[in-house]
């Protein structure tokens, strides 16, 4: 049995993540850390988790962990998965694995020093769905892939939330942005050259809730619309010279129902002639788990390169200095 331990009792943990892990079939939570050791002790007891500490370096100093999940606010990632990884642990880092690229570049010289494995915990990159049209792009099912129209929506209950704090990495740009880009860059298996944004901003604390972007690749371009004040949507798109291929709910599908890819290859743009491929219920954060913990123990590449995480950041990075200048922005 492969064994994390889990740095806080983030809210994203508690409801997803760590019930993922338990379901995994060699993957189990060994112990929770909290800042609080009641909060620790009362989530550990709820969830079924047999270790609680009052501090996360107390985590990281028990020698039965095998890995770290680190779901901590975003600017929190990377000196906590440096620490986890001095302290010999593998980790599963959330996203986005920092706050900008530079940030970011710091985690390979951990990885490199202490031997272990950091991985963004990006699932969509293993979702099945999204591996189903990384196929259906190489073998031109829809021809030349010319465009990516991505949209995530969501309302956040409240402003007492890490997604508003400036100092935290909040902004929607970094939270839910973060699933176009990635994809985007996954489906053209490419670099943008040149990225344009837009960003509506919280007139309080400052930070993006509403932003539209255009990433130009060589091949052609991804748009994105994201918001955290807005109903809440979720649709990927990809048009290629061929055909196009449509997702509902394509960054979190729910892991319990069946999810499908319509894809259209008919030039009858009145009568199109779909084509509906269904995917048995997966919970992509097992998938997830079980990879990474795959991974750890035969030391095989981790399901997101490092590397990759640091040029995805890149473009995150790029796409705020466009939405500062109001001009294109190269990348990198
Ligand atoms: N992959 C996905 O689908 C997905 C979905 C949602 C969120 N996420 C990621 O998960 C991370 C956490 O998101 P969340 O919504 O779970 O946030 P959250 O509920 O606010 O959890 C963050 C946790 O960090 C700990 N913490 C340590 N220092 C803190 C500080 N100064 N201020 C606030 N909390 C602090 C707290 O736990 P203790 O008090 O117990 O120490 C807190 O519960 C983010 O990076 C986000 O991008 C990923």
């Amino acid at each position: 049995m492969f064994r994390y331990g889990i740095l806080s009792t983030s809210h994203f943990a508690v409801t997803r993540m760590i019930p993922a892990i338990q379901a995994g079939r060699d993957t189990t939570v060994l112990a929770i850390a909290s800042r609080d050791g009641r909060r620790a002790s009362d989530t550990a007891r709820a969830l079924g988790v047999a270790r609680a500490y009052d501090s996360y370096q107390a985590l990281l100093d028990d020698p039965d962990i095998d890995a770290v999940y680190n779901p901590l606010p975003n600017h929190l990632h990377v000196p906590w998965s440096e620490q986890a990884a001095a302290a010999g642990k593998h980790v599963l880092c959330e996203k986005p694995i920092a706050l900008d690229a530079a940030q970011a570049r710091r985690l390979i010289a951990a990885r490199e020093q202490n031997r272990v494995l950091i991985c963004e915990a990006a699932m969509v990159r293993v979702q099945p769905r999204w591996l189903a049209v990384r196929d259906l792009l190489r073998h031109k099912t829809i021809g030349e892939l010319r465009a990516f129209v991505g949209t995530f929506g969501y309302r956040l209950g409240s402003h007492d939330n890490v997604r508003y704090d400036p100092a935290m990495g909040g902004g929607v740009l970094l939270d839910t942005g973060f699933y176009p880009v990635t994809m985007s860059r996954f489906c053209f298996n490419d670099e943008p050259v040149a990225v344009m944004a837009r960003a509506d901003r919280d007139p309080d604390r400052g930070v993006d809730r509403l932003t539209s972007a255009i990433l130009e690749f060589a091949q052609g371009h991804a748009i994105f619309t994201t918001g955290m004040e807005t109903f809440p949507v979720q649709r990927a798109q990809l048009i290629g010279t061929g055909g196009y291929i449509e997702m509902l709910n394509p960054w979190n599908p729910p892991g319990n129902s069946p999810s499908e890819i319509v894809v259209n290859t008919s030039p009858n743009l009145e009568q199109p002639t779909t084509q509906n491929l269904g995917f048995d219920p997966v919970d992509q954060y097992t998938v997830l788990a079980e990879r990474f913990a795959r991974a750890a123990e035969t030391g095989g590449p981790g399901p997101i390169p490092l590397e990759d995480s640091i040029k995805n950041m890149a473009v995150l990075d790029a796409l705020r200095r466009s939405a500062a200048s109001g001009r294109a922005e190269p990348v990198g």
